[in-house]
């Protein structure tokens, strides 16, 4: 499962602290034991009981000023540093299902009962409540070709919950959990890997009960270009749908590719021609998504030539 990381450290840090020592060259998130060597550092932030509430404050006197700048989230994070293209830090809010958040907004918003897995590391601390529940899994990452529907070799490890000082470390394309929601309100504070190739690795969405992959949950904005691109008047960005199709060094982005240059064909056939292109392909990934694509096309054929 993530690792747990002992840390009795006492000691209380400021935010100012923890990112100045983060901020050291020698620091790499990518690499498990320099990531694990910051745990004592997120133990001191957690160890103090003021910043976050301070944090809170102001960003409400400035309107959510700087949340609305850095935060790609929802609500439910704060961003508390994001400076780098190495890491960041969060704070998440955990709502319970007592919570009127978890009662209006119901709990996918918070990823509860999303079995999955991450495409980047990162380092979390218990900061406050009980902390949310998850049942952890672990599976290799290499045995896997990433397909919807692919059987898995998933270990369950244990339930556990992430209590407040507790500091556990996140394994990328390894640790999977069913996150579960917090019996009270909690808040874990989280430093993560930060990186421009995170959108070109999968993240999957698991059956835990068949041990199979559910769905890849992540998409980089290349992909929804792509459509854009191919579909476009007088096919003029076309060739540049075709160089990504042939060369782009992302399976994920080349399949993708394939599948708009398949889509932007008037004529059924024509399209899946262009698929089986991927299904002849000797990668795994797109040999397998080309296959797919070509049953979900001709199972709708019909609706797609304008007969139902
Ligand atoms: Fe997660």
């Amino acid at each position: 499962m993530a690792r747990v990381i002992a840390c009795a450290d006492q000691r209380s840090l400021s935010l100012g602290d923890v990112v100045a020592a983060l901020n050291d060259e020698a620091f790499d998130p990518t690499d498990e034991e320099s990531l694990a060597s910051a745990a004592p550092l997120l133990k001191g932030l957690a160890n103090n009981r003021d910043f976050l509430a301070e944090i809170a404050i102001a960003e409400l006197k400035d309107r959510c000023s700087r949340q609305s700048l850095e935060n790609r989230y929802s609500s439910q994070v704060i961003m508390l540093h994001r400076a780098s293209e190495k890491y960041f830090i969060r704070a998440n809010f955990w709502p319970s299902p007592r919570d009127t958040l978890f009662k209006t907004s119901g709990t996918s918003p918070f990823f509860y009962h999303v079995p999955h897995d991450h495409n980047f590391s990162f380092l979390t601390v218990g900061y406050l409540g009980p902390g949310y529940w998850s049942e952890y899994y672990e599976y290799e990452y290499g045995d896997v070709v990433g397909l919807p529907g692919e059987t898995v070799d998933l270990k369950f490890v244990e339930k556990a919950r992430l209590e407040q000082g507790k500091v556990m470390l996140y394994r990328a394309h390894r640790d999977v959990h069913n996150q579960l929601p917090a019996d009270d309100l909690s808040v874990s504070i989280n430093i993560m890997e930060a990186s421009p190739r995170l959108p070109f690795l999968a993240q999957y969405e698991f059956d835990v009960k068949n041990c199979e992959i559910a769905r890849i949950l992540n998409r980089s904005s290349t992909e929804a270009l792509l459509a854009l691109a191919a579909n476009h008047g007088a096919g003029n960005a076309r060739d540049l749908v075709e160089n990504f199709a042939n060369g782009h060094p992302c399976d994920h982005v080349r399949f993708a590719a394939l599948r708009e240059l398949a889509g932007a064909e008037d004529d059924v056939d024509a399209g899946l021609a262009v698929l089986g292109r991927g299904a002849a392909s000797g990668n795994a990934l797109i040999a397998g998504m080309s296959r797919m694509e070509m049953t979900k096309r001709e199972l709708h054929r019909g609706w797609i030539e304008g007969r139902a």
